[in-house]
């Protein structure tokens, strides 16, 4: 860990030592429906300096928080993953067309998320899974775009993502992900807001210790979209994004925002080697 005494200084936000039952992951494994098995820790990819082991977010979970994620039936996530497989084999748009009469099952999707986000090699865009399903949606269907953090589109995304759960995350950051990737990391290290602080201040320097009520993560995105207790509801990877920067008391950059997108992908790259958790369940 590097340089929290410096933070800790400044703002006192970390409850570091006063809690001693809050020392980093737990040792808990995870197995969906008794059958998948999650990876929640691995060796940290290459590219990371300062961290050694990668864990998934359920590892500082409590065991109520935890236990919910154990069978689908109890996922309150999956509810919103159900309607999204009706959407699925729904005709929309003026073409007469549903996601399943060019797609067929949706397990054909099996492994793609995975490899998500990525650059599209013809127009050279970074694309996240919300950016594919809407163009689907407008060029192939044409329907009209889903709103970025509504319940079609998130539904849609983790149904999708569901049939990659308990591959390993294996994103690109070479080649044409390379200078996006490098822009997702300068995000990831730029202190923001009247507290100055990074997402490495928090998820790296400090993950596993206490800040105000909350154990604090690597925050990985390998369960997204996940089901957020407080919000009641499925959230993007966005979303939660937005959430962590407006923690620090900044101005935000936009859900679906080029900024965002880039980190996304930085992001995900620290989970390399991680399990596809989606529908993760967080507090
Ligand atoms: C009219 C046919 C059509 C419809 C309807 C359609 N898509 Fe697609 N979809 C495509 C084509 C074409 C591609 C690009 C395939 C490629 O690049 O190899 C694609 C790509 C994708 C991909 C990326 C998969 C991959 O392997 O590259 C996903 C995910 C996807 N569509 C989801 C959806 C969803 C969800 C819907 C419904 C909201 C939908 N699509 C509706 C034609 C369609
Ligand atoms: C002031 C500390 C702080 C900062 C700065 C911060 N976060 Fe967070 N973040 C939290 C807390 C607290 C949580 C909830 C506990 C947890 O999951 O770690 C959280 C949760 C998350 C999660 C959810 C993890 C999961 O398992 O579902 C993600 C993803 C995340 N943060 C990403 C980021 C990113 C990216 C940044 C920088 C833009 C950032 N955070 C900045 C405190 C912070």
């Amino acid at each position: 860990m590097r340089g929290y005494t410096s933070l800790l200084a400044g703002t006192a936000l970390f409850a570091l030592g006063t809690l001693p039952l809050a020392a980093g992951p737990d040792d808990d494994q995870l197995v969906i429906n008794g059958e998948t098995e999650i990876i929640t820790e691995a060796a940290a990819p290459a590219h990371m300096e300062y961290v050694d082991t990668i864990y998934s977010g359920w590892r500082f979970r409590t065991d109520e928080t935890q236990a919910l994620e154990l069978d689908d039936f109890d996922n309150p996530g999956m509810l919103t993953v159900d309607a999204a497989i009706e959407a699925y084999n729904t005709v929309e748009g003026s073409a007469g067309e549903s996601c399943a009469s060019c797609h067929g099952d949706v397990d054909s999707f099996a492994g793609f998320a995975a490899t998500m986000p990525k650059v599209n090699e013809d127009t050279g865009k970074l694309m996240v899974m919300e950016d594919i399903v809407n163009t689907c949606r407008t060029e192939q269907m044409g329907a009209e775009a889903w709103k970025w953090s509504g319940d079609d589109m998130q539904g849609m995304v983790a149904l999708i993502n569901l049939q990659s759960r308990g591959e390993p995350v294996n994103v690109a950051i070479d080649g044409a992900a390379a200078p996006f990737w490098e822009q997702g990391k300068e995000i990831y290290y730029t202190r923001y807001g009247q507290l100055e602080l990074s997402c490495a201040n928090c998820h790296e320097d400090n993950y596993g210790n206490m800040i105000r009520a909350d154990h604090l993560s690597q925050g990985q995105i390998n369960g997204f979209p996940t089901y957020r207790l407080k919000q009641a509801k499925l959230i993007s990877v966005h979303n939660r994004f937005r959430g962590c920067i407006r923690d620090t008391r900044a101005e935000t950059f936009a859900e679906g925002s080029d900024e965002f997108r880039a980190l996304e992908l930085y992001v995900r790259s620290r989970g390399n080697g991680l399990s596809v958790e989606t529908p993760a369940v967080r507090q």
